[in-house]
């Protein structure tokens, strides 16, 4: 109940020759004391705090100290851990607590050197109230856990170097199931046979990224499913991914995220990027191999499908941007800005593209065992998007003039904007579907719906017809949609979503009930944003969208409630 981790971070360092001081990062932390192994206290100062970046912790080093103590608590309301009460659960009766670390939040609630570039290997102890189970991205020592005091203890070890936004920790009411041998989900009890059935593709997903990348070496690869506050889809943390809740449609409709998370293990975590200007090196190579795992698992179609809304943001995003914005390069220059900001469509859509143009330049069967290579070649090293651009003439494009001016590499790395010459992918269901969409809209009549053709569509094409209409049907029209969507996908939350945006910015209240369920069960960012965004084009949508989020704001990551604190106020 205290919302507060206190406790020892122990580091171990390395340096080369000797330094005299150390400098660790920390964010909203209380420092109580830093001491060396033997117990001998060692003076620090804590700089001035800089709303990004935190405060810098500096340790001054005697000869022959390589490992610092550093005793700490967190702040009940800092951003690296979200502690929710029982009510935030879906079994509503144990608290839950979990960390995010990415992009620089791990410095909120452990001081140690929070920096792309550099990785680490970590041991953790954890103690926490009896009838909750606390699981890390690592190795589970204790997986149930050691009476201890008051508590219960649980131990980790991660013997594999890591970047530090990968440090990752829950703890819950949680039970496991397994999926495959290597596979296995946790979740709440009250949810966790939903979980195995809708990802019970997990081990096939593994093998299938395994036959393009390389070896998993991780071990273990676990899902946990989080509480409905979760910011994210699914946050790729080692050994460890975490998912939304509102991946459980029922269907398996839903687990390309699951697919896009298991890919981080080869670009992110085993090659991670040098600084976050570099970012495209993690997200466009996943997207990439997140396209061609769902091309082996479940055909072209619905890979095809995937890769068209993933452009339609990229051509979003440039525009809104202007095509000649440098913020539309995949090497994006943040200094001094804070690298969430480059979580855009641009490395993850504009990255993968790029590499699509590679793979259509030299074919499959040269392309597949270049990217391979490319991962073993730089296992557990940091890249920059120069090292690759080097990598890429010296291992795959080699001296071929020809080749390297059809890929124009550099023109995909530092230029703005989309070569005209991209890769376009096409759908033909999608397209079918976008013609059905225009009729729709040019009517008035529901007709179209009535006839029945709408009753075979999967959820992704339903997604798309909803995105596909521009708001203002008729109210007959957005009735029979309605009951359509409530009839035929009423537990999938990216249908939902597509539906309650178009209703909103239709300013159509009977969904207004709707809305305000969907914005108080899950605080996912990809839909609670731009659902208040669509209600605040009006002012009958901006007057709810404010009634709602007076009650909802408690649920939502800080990081989405200041997205929505700007838009509704
Ligand atoms: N690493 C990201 C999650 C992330 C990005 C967290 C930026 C914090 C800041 C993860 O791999 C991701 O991209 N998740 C996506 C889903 C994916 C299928 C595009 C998400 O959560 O929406
Ligand atoms: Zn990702």
């Amino acid at each position: 109940n205290a919302r507060q981790l206190r406790g020892r971070a122990s580091l171990d360092l390395r340096t080369a020759p000797p330094a005299a001081a150390v400098v660790l990062d920390t964010k909203e932390l209380r420092i109580h004391a830093v001491a060396d192994e033997r117990g001998r206290l060692l003076s620090f100062t804590l700089g001035a705090p800089d709303p990004v970046l935190g405060r810098a912790l500096t340790v001054e080093l005697p000869a022959g100290v390589t490992r610092v103590v550093v005793e700490y608590e967190t702040s009940p309301d800092g951003n690296g851990l979200v502690w929710l009460a029982p009510e935030g659960t879906a079994g509503g009766e144990h608290p839950f607590v979990f960390s995010h670390g990415h992009a620089i939040l791990t410095r909120n609630w452990i001081p140690t050197q929070d920096s792309l570039g550099l990785r680490q290997t970590y041991d953790a102890r954890i103690t926490i109230q009896r009838g909750l189970t606390a699981v890390m991205s690592a190795e589970h020592l204790t997986p149930a856990g050691v009476p201890h005091g008051a508590g219960r203890r649980f131990e980790f070890r991660m013997t594999q170097p890591i970047p530090t936004y990968l440090i990752a920790l829950a703890a819950g009411e949680l039970a496991f199931r397994p999926l495959g041998a290597r596979t296995g989900v946790f979740a709440e009890p009250a949810l966790v046979e939903r979980a195995r059935d809708e990802f019970a593709d997990l081990e096939r997903m593994l093998a299938a990224a395994e036959a393009m990348a390389g070896p998993y070496r991780w071990g273990r690869a676990d899902l946990l499913v989080l509480p409905p506050s979760f910011p994210f889809g699914g946050m790729e943390n080692p050994r460890l991914t975490f998912v939304s809740p509102t991946l459980l449609a029922g269907d398996r409709s839903l687990t390309t995220v699951v697919a896009h998370e298991l890919a981080h293990a080869w670009p992110g975590n085993l090659v991670t990027p040098a600084t976050w200007s570099d970012f495209w090196l993690n997200e466009g190579f996943t997207v990439y191999l997140e396209l061609r795992i769902n091309e082996a698992l479940y055909g072209a179609e619905r890979a095809a499908m995937l890769e068209v809304y993933g452009h339609r943001e990229l051509e979003a995003q440039v525009e809104r941007l202007g095509a000649t914005h440098p913020d539309t390069r995949l090497h994006l220059d943040l200094a001094g800005r804070d690298p969430a900001v480059a979580v855009t469509a641009i490395p993850y859509v504009k990255g993968a593209a790029f590499l699509r143009a590679v793979e259509r330049a030299v074919g499959r069967a040269r392309f597949d065992p270049y990217l391979r290579s490319w991962f073993d070649r730089h296992a557990f090293q940091s890249v920059t998007t120069d090292a690759f651009l080097r990598d890429l003439r010296e291992h795959l494009l080699g001296g071929d003039a020809e080749l390297e001016r059809r890929v124009d590499a550099r023109r995909w790395v530092y230029e703005p904007g989309v070569p005209s010459d991209a890769p376009r992918p096409a759908s033909a269901a999608l397209e079918r579907v976008e013609a059905a969409a225009r009729a729709f809209a040019a009517s008035t009549s529901a007709r179209s719906l009535e006839a029945g053709a709408t009753s075979a569509w999967t959820p992704q094409e339903w997604r798309h017809f909803l995105d596909a209409l521009p708001p203002g049907s008729s109210d007959e029209q957005l009735r029979a949609l309605d009951e359509a969507v409530s009839r035929d996908h009423p537990n999938n939350s990216e249908v939902l979503f597509a539906w309650l945006r178009l209703a909103m910015r239709s300013q159509y209240a009977p969904a207004l009930a709707a809305a305000e369920r969907f914005l108080t069960a899950q605080g996912r960012g990809k839909f609670v944003k731009p659902l208040y965004a669509a209600m605040a084009e009006s002012e009958w949508g901006a007057r709810e969208a404010r009634r709602i989020y007076r009650v909802a704001r408690p649920l939502y990551h800080a990081t989405v409630a200041a997205a929505v604190d700007a838009m509704v106020g």
